[in-house]
């Protein structure tokens, strides 16, 4: 649920003082009752919320930013194992995941309700660079770098596309790949014998993961899914 003032803001309707007289004037309606309160609580998933007549939000894209803790798998349902969804407040239980993340894994997954939106993010000819932060055996060396750069061959020969390997210092790196391949970046530092033992996405194309803390969720910004979306491949 969310106030329908802020509804109307983020619909592009105007700015929250702009809101304000269009509501008063009685312009508003949620699923057919005139409200006055911007305060009211609305469901833009469930209801219908039009301005003079004509529906709002009926497209409204929704993406929300997760920082996934460990422990929950990235599905929509499943008979045994937590799932991401039960981190989601009600209110975006119907959005789907973009990509995955492992059981294991922490840190930045993001939800649609844009079907179109969440396949071009995931199609593999277009997919964002992500950006990973691994803690490791060993220490990465220059070799690794420019294995990482020429492109991977797996231990089951699953050939990766070029990526990046930054060193951080002994036991620890940041890995930006550009596609989503089972357990990747995992299977890539085993790969060259740096087991890894943490790994955090941080960041997925220009969209970072913050401050947010973990398990926590924020919905993005218009802007922010426009950029999103333009960057893409
Ligand atoms: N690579 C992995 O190995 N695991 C993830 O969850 C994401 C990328």
């Amino acid at each position: 649920m969310e106030r329908l003032d802020k509804f109307l803001c983020d619909s592009g309707v105007g700015t929250r003082s702009q809101v304000k007289p269009i509501l008063k004037a009685g312009r508003v309606t949620v699923d057919g009752t005139v409200i006055r309160d911007g305060s009211a609580k609305i469901d833009p998933q469930r209801q219908e919320i039009a301005l003079d007549g004509s529906i709002l939000g009926g497209k409204r894209r929704i993406v929300v930013m997760l920082n996934k803790p460990a422990g929950y798998i990235t599905a929509t349902e499943d008979p045994k194992e937590p799932t991401v969804m039960e981190l989601l407040p009600p209110q975006y239980r119907d959005l789907k995941p973009i990509g995955r993340l492992d059981k294991a894994t922490e840190g930045l997954l993001l939800f649609t309700n844009d079907g179109d939106l969440l396949h071009r993010l995931i199609s593999p000819k277009k997919e964002v660079p992500k950006i990973y932060y691994a803690r490791h055996e060993g220490a990465a060396t220059d070799a690794d770098v420019a294995a990482f750069a020429a492109g991977l061959t797996l231990r089951d020969g699953t050939v990766c596309l070029p990526a990046r390997l930054e060193p951080l210092g002994a036991g620890e790196s940041l890995i930006t790949v550009c596609e989503g391949k089972y357990h990747q970046v995992r299977r890539m530092m085993a790969s060259r014998g740096m087991t890894v033992s943490y790994l955090e996405r941080r960041q997925e194309g220009a969209l970072r993961l913050g401050d947010l803390p973990r398990g926590q969720i924020r919905e993005l910004m218009a802007e922010e899914i426009d950029a999103l979306d333009s960057q893409r491949g």
